[in-house]
């Protein structure tokens, strides 16, 4: 079941977290160290971050490993249109836009991904900085 995000409830947006598509340590903890902070349990506090902040730097999650639900009437993430593809020198993808990705246990849709370019990952489609690998961050 390591596709099913756990839900991190605030008053005005909740916050979920899918662990096996992060694989960069970067745009939640240095985006707001408030609400994301991986030293903490929760590690995840909506309501320390003000909700349009909180969607700003899930946005910036380029595994999809975040994503976010309004609840304070204000408009959800809406995909990149057209959507792009960007190779990195780790020949990882980044992908952005509105998508529909296989994988072993069925169909994620997601607006945001990190997929393997290398072939070597045990998570395909998605990387998982394993083997010949060496992309930003660190699992
Ligand atoms: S992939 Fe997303 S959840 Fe993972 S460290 Fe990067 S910004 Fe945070
Ligand atoms: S590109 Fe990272 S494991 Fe393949």
């Amino acid at each position: 079941m390591k596709w099913v995000p756990k839900v991190y409830t605030g008053e005005e947006i909740n916050v979920s977290f899918t662990p096996a598509l992060c694989i960069h340590a970067a745009e939640c903890v240095k985006g707001h160290p408030q609400v994301f902070d991986t030293k903490r349990r929760p590690w995840i506090i909506p309501d320390q971050g003000g909700a349009d902040a909180v969607a700003e730097v899930i946005a910036r999650c380029p595994s999809g490993a975040l994503q976010y639900l309004r609840k304070d009437q204000r408009p959800n993430e809406l995909p990149d249109a057209p959507t792009v593809i960007t190779p990195t020198s780790s020949q990882q993808l980044l992908v952005r836009g509105d998508l529909r990705i296989s994988h072993e246990e069925g169909e994620l849709k997601t607006y945001r991904a990190i997929l393997c370019g290398c072939g070597h990952s045990h998570n395909q489609p998605f990387c998982d900085k394993s083997s010949i690998c060496k992309g930003e961050g660190s699992k």
